[in-house]
């Protein structure tokens, strides 16, 4: 892993650097990846060289690549934004620009790790964001993560010739670890059935990698 940032299951976040320009316009002016963000202009190398200039500038926006372990490959990128410290909230968005990693959980782990970070360290209490109707993947990634659909802006994005819904979606602080409890509930019955089942004897210690995946993940 290089120079990791947070490390989940099997990605890792770390911060966007100069040269990430060119893979971050590719992702970003990809029309299937693009069906999904707000950006309806292509992006140019130095105006994304003068973005990533630009972070960790602002206090209220944190930004990451996201990596995978296994073989340090970068797939996309997700950030929390306008974050309010008085209402403790923060806007949620992310893309994994390489296609041929969707649909594989990626998107979903992304989301835990960065509410884990936007609840347990910057200490918000709600994140929220708005996804198109037409993009199901997402609104499903979401749905995993926790997020609970929360109103919707009657055709409120046009795409393709037509208006969409804009739906809009949050997660709280307490719901996000009542699920975490509840993800990690069956790992800790089964270590404590284990126990039991060797009265007197003293519990096998467990991998290292799985006691890893407990306190990165808390
Ligand atoms: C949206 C995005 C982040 C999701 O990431 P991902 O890694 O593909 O998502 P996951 O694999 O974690 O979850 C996708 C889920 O949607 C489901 N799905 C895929 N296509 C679907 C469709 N047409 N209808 C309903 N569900 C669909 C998948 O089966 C999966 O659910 P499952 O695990 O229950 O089977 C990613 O696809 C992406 O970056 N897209 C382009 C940019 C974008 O749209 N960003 C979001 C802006 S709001």
């Amino acid at each position: 892993m290089d120079n990791a940032f947070r490390i989940g299951e099997r990605i890792y976040f770390r911060p966007i650097e100069l040269e990430d320009a060119p893979r971050l316009a590719r992702w970003i002016n990809d029309p299937e990846v693009h069906r999904g963000l707000t950006a309806i202009f292509p992006k140019n190398q130095p105006r994304e060289r003068e973005w990533i200039e630009g972070l960790g500038k602002r206090p209220d926006e944190v930004v990451f690549l996201i990596v995978l372990k296994e073989g340090d490959v970068p797939i996309g990128s997700c950030g929390l934004h306008q974050i309010h410290p008085a209402n403790r909230k923060a806007l949620f968005g992310i893309l994994i620009g390489e296609k041929a990693y969707w649909n594989q959980g990626y998107g979903t782990e992304a989301v835990r790790l960065i509410s884990e970070y936007g609840f347990n360290t910057l200490n918000l209490h709600r994140l929220e964001l708005t996804v198109y109707e037409n993009n199901p993947r997402a609104v499903r990634a979401y749905e995993k993560a926790g997020f609970k659909l929360e109103g919707r802006r009657r055709e409120g994005r046009f795409w393709e010739g037509r208006f969409w819904d804009v739906l809009e979606m949050g997660l709280l602080d307490r719901e996000f670890r009542e699920l975490e409890e509840a993800r990690r509930a069956p790992a800790e019955r089964a270590g404590k059935e284990a126990e039991g089942a060797a009265p007197g004897k003293a519990p096998a210690p467990r991998p290292a990698a799985e006691r890893c995946k407990e306190v990165c993940q808390t």
